[in-house]
């Protein structure tokens, strides 16, 4: 992917006629677990990494809001005074209209704009590309500088333009990345600390390459199940369930709700882990909380339990659990950093002969979050 100074150029090229642009930047995330608790207003605790979006914009002075993406080849344009109107066409510029609608429903005052878009986050690898591309977005159009403003934003546009029913861990974590560290956020009352990482360990994610269908409609129905759970336990969320409590639910709803509470005191124990720099226990709890995420909430796949599975065999690594949404994307692993090459070469080929496809192997380097990178 193009750095600043030669999205710079590619820019010219573009927009022949446009002025200098600026250049913003939003990163990719990995979460270190705590999965599918932040819309259950629970703990999250995920990294900014060393993969991101940027985005290049100048003014148009015409009155349009021009996108083009290098990474799709493809762009496309709206009259400014339309987008207040606007519904979304299905497809990427969803959420370009997304960010430019909510900006206008806060009252931001959106000018016209031509903007290429770049991003070496993999398209539905479970690391976030979408809210990268959002955050990267909102700050290009003018949005607010305050990070949690800005993924709230970013969220509120994903939810209420693009219709995905997501929480906030995605948007504030590229908002809020930290330079070597990872973000404990409480989703509940949006209180983050910065988690620092015992030394000598590599978080590395491996990406399956595929995304099945079934995940947008099975995030949904997990977000109306926790509702169901909730409302019959009469709380306003599951972050509010206790264990023990969970008996007037049964069937899928106390499976439901049963990841969620036991994933939550994952998230505490595993902070408490860290400081003190108990690899091992760090490594078990991520290895159940993706066994939770696999039998009781129901999100994993065959494909991200062989990578889970077949990385835990390799000496040196501590755990490793589907990471994201599911149904696909991404696994992330604990490993010794002197395990990297062995991780990579059994994840490689082991996964290459079971499926026919090699997966994308990342070794994360936890990164700041969105900023201004040009001039
Ligand atoms: C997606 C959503 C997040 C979160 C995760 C699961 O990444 O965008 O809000 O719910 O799935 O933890």
């Amino acid at each position: 992917m193009a750095g600043a100074s030669a999205l710079v150029e590619q820019f010219a090229r573009r927009y022949p006629a446009s002025g200098t642009p600026r250049v913003w930047r939003a990163p990719g995330r990995v979460n270190l677990i705590g999965e599918h608790t932040d819309y259950n207003l629970g703990l999250v605790l995920p990294m900014a990494i060393n993969l991101a979006c940027r985005v290049a914009a100048a003014p148009s002075n015409d009155g349009f809001l021009r996108a083009f993406s290098q990474q799709l080849g493809a762009g496309s344009q709206w009259r400014i005074g339309d987008i207040p109107h606007a519904s979304p066409a299905g497809d990427w510029t969803d959420r370009v209209v997304g960010i430019a609608w909510e900006l206008f429903r806060r009252g931001f005052d959106v000018r016209g704009a031509n903007l290429l878009i770049d991003s070496d986050v993999p398209l539905g690898s479970g690391l976030s590309s979408s809210a990268a591309l959002g955050v990267s977005l909102a700050l290009a159009l003018g949005g607010p500088r305050e990070p949690l403003e800005l993924a709230q934003l970013a969220r509120a546009a994903e939810m209420d333009f693009v219709g995905v029913p997501c929480g906030i861990m995605d948007q504030f974590i590229a908002a809020s990345g930290r330079e070597g560290a990872a973000v404990l956020l409480d989703c509940r009352s949006l209180d983050s600390r910065v988690v620092t990482l015992p030394s000598g360990i590599a978080i590395v994610t491996a990406n399956s390459m595929v995304k099945h269908q079934l995940g947008d409609s099975a995030y949904r129905t997990r977000v109306e199940e926790c509702a169901a759970a909730s409302r019959t336990l009469g709380i306003r969320s599951l972050r509010d369930a206790e264990l023990a409590k969970l008996g007037a639910l049964d069937g899928i709803l106390l499976k439901r709700a049963r990841h969620v509470v036991t994933e939550n005191d994952r998230v505490e124990r595993f902070v408490e882990a860290s400081e003190a720099g108990n690899i091992a226990q760090m490594g078990r709890l991520m290895n159940e909380s993706h066994a939770s995420l696999r039998d009781d909430y129901e999100v994993s796949c065959e494909e991200l339990d062989f990578l889970a599975e077949t990385a835990r065999h390799v000496e040196g690594v501590y755990g490793a659990r589907m990471v994201g949404g599911g149904f696909g994307g991404s696994t992330v692993n604990l490993a010794r950093a002197d395990a990297v090459g062995r991780l990579e070469d059994a994840l490689k080929t082991k996964y290459r002969d079971a499926f026919g496809r090699t997966p994308e192997v990342h070794v994360c380097i936890a990164s700041a979050g969105a900023s201004e990178i040009f001039p």
